[in-house]
């Protein structure tokens, strides 16, 4: 009998490993055992000496995922780019963390940093869930994953089937049995629910088309609390639908899976931005110049400068006469990806129904105007009774303070507004007696004051204790939530002093940067700090959770 080789995967927990150099040696070890399937138990001495007497050298040296590196990529303001720059030499988690949107808006079903480390120990293998982060986030989150494999190789098989030894993920994430997720509360697992009504939140006049959404929750057991968003799987529009089978002189009754091309194409994939994997398809079943571009446009190169506005109909016109097997061509496409809707009600007043405040995405490229997907089913396609797969992601960090008496500040211009009308319902449910600021703002007051009679009212009975409106269009001057704050910057300030949580809605990609810079004069110039003192405590209240984010 040859002498047993010893497996790290077998490292006692006490052994002095980050879990990246767990998965580096358990890698290491895996591939020894391959050659003799008999198993010692390394000492934490002797698995310390092991690592000391790596080279420094090492071609694959245990990527070291610090915690408290500060993520300076998280920032949903900076270009891809950019985030990749910050991220450069940093251990590949850290990479595929900047490679994502950084808005931890959870419509993955993960914030950022969770979702790199799902993908990098491979319990998640889907490279697309980033919606925020779009094509972009896809390509580089692929050109990623390739190091995956080097950086935590995948259990053997082989050695599997010889003895009951630990994957490199399981030596991260120790034999945790998985519990069974609730219905209904993940994108991995809806249910359904009944669409109750929209309400046009707009008057005559507005830019804007933001509605006011209800749905039944009867028989769904769906459950939430205020500051949780709720996810809808969308169904694409029968027009766009149409369209995409008429281009490609396709049968729409084409089986696929038991189901017709048409249906899969309704609620099974997403005919928004076209995805690689398509040119791909069609650099394989056409020729020439054609295939020339097909591959090029896979490759995420812009040959004719519109590839940002090419969706799936655009392709496919793009390429005319293209006639790909729709098998095939379904099998290129991105499955539909859940949106996500800050909800809009308490529980405590809504009598088992939910809603949310919804703008709706339209816009023009040339001859067509784009419809956002979600927005504009729950606008224009959903019809009340209708039936649709939806889930409860509880909130990461957002939510009412847990003493009733503590004052809260709610900055949520436009639909921003949303979970705040929640909060306010429940303070009122539960008879809080905390003072409730609210910063609303939107385009112009004739038009675009959501809720008006309710904020109004509620102002008048003093559930609000302030309200402080900007308008941007009604003037010759924007006047921004954020310029408001500046105004009232004392007395923001006296009641921050008071112990008063902040919250903000809306916007990621501007104002929620700007509001924060607002909140740093106002804590500076009425806190009577300089201006670093005051960066400082701005990220105190963040880390004690006294200033929260819903963004987007
Ligand atoms: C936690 C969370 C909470 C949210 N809460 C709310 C909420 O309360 N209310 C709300 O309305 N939304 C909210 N959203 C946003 C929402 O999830 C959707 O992203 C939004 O409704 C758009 O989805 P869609 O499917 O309609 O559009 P999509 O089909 O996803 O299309 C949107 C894409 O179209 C493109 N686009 C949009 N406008 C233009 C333009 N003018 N020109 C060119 N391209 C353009 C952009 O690439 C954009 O990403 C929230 C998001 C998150 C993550
Ligand atoms: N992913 C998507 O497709 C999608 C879909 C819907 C919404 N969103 C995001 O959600 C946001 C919210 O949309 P919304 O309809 O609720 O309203 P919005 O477009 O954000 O507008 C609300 C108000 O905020 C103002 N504003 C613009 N820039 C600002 C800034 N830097 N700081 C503070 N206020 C600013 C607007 O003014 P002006 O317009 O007059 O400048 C308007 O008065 C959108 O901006 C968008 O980023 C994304």
């Amino acid at each position: 009998m040859s002498s047993p080789v010893r497996i790290a995967s077998l490292l006692p927990e006490t052994a002095p490993f980050t879990p990246e150099q767990r998965i580096w040696l358990d890698g290491l070890f895996a591939g020894l055992l391959a050659l003799d399937g008999s198993i010692t138990p390394l000492s934490a001495e002797d698995a310390a000496a092991l690592l000391s007497g790596l080279p420094s050298s090492s071609p694959s040296p245990a990527p070291t995922e610090p915690e408290d590196d500060g993520a300076p990529w998280h920032d949903p303001a900076l270009p891809l780019a950019e985030r990749m720059k910050l991220a450069e030499g940093r251990p590949l988690p850290r990479r595929l963390m900047a490679a994502m949107a950084q808005q931890d808006c959870g419509q993955c079903g993960y914030n950022c940093a969770d979702y790199s480390k799902a993908l990098f120990l491979k319990k998640e293998e889907r490279l697309n869930l980033c919606v925020p982060g779009g094509k972009e986030t896809a390509r580089m989150l692929k050109a990623l994953y390739a190091e995956v494999g080097s950086a935590a190789p995948p259990a053997q098989p082989a050695i599997v089937a010889r003895a009951p030894i630990e994957t490199a993920e399981a030596a991260v994430a120790p034999a945790a049995e998985p519990t069974p997720e609730a219905k209904g509360s993940s994108r991995d697992h809806p249910v359904e629910a009944s669409f109750l009504s929209r309400t046009r939140l707009n008057q005559e006049g507005s830019e804007k088309e933001t509605y006011h959404v209800e749905f039944d929750l009867g028989g769904s057991g769906l459950d939430y609390a205020v500051g949780d968003s709720f996810g809808i799987f969308p169904r694409n529009d029968p027009g766009l639908v149409e369209a995409v089978i008429k281009t490609l002189d396709a049968p729409a009754d084409f089986p696929i899976g038991g189901r017709a091309f048409r249906d899969v194409l309704t609620d099974g994939v997403s005919l928004g931005p076209a995805p690689d994997m398509l040119f791909q398809l069609f650099s394989y079943i056409t020729g020439g110049e054609r295939r020339q571009k097909a591959k090029a446009l896979s490759a995420g190169s812009d040959p004719d400068g519109d590839a940002a506005t090419i969706d799936v109909l655009a392709a496919i016109e793009k390429f005319p006469g293209i006639r790909p097997d729709p098998e095939a061509f379904i099998e290129s496409l991105d499955p539909i990806q859940p949106r996500l809707y800050s909800i809009s009600s308490s529980p405590k007043a809504s009598n088992g129904r939910l809603s949310l405040t919804v703008d709706t995405v339209r816009y023009a490229v040339g001859e067509r105007t784009r419809l956002g997907l979600a927005s504009t089913y729950l606008a224009d396609r959903i019809a009340p009774g209708d039936r649709l797969r939806c889930y409860i992601q509880k909130a990461h960090a957002f939510g009412l303070p847990a003493d009733p008496s503590v004052p809260i500040i709610m900055i949520g211009p436009g639909t921003g507004i949303a979970p705040f009308r929640a909060f306010l319902q429940e303070r009122k449910a539960i008879r809080a007696p905390g003072r409730n600021w609210l910063f609303f703002g939107h385009q112009r007051s004739a038009c675009d004051f959501f809720y008006k009679d309710e904020v109004l009212g509620m102002r008048a009975s003093g559930l609000l204790t302030r309200l402080t409106l900007a308008w941007s269009r009604d003037g010759d001057q924007k006047i921004y939530v954020q310029d408001r704050m500046r105004d009232v910057g004392r007395d923001l300030w006296g009641w921050i002093d008071a112990g008063a949580h902040v919250y903000v809605c809306g916007d990621a990609q501007r104002m929620a940067k700007d509001v924060e810079r607002a909140l740093v004069d106002v804590v500076a110039a009425h806190g009577a700090r300089p201006i670093d003192q005051a960066i400082a405590f701005v990220a105190g209240l963040k880390k004690s959770g006294r200033y929260q984010t819903d963004v987007y």
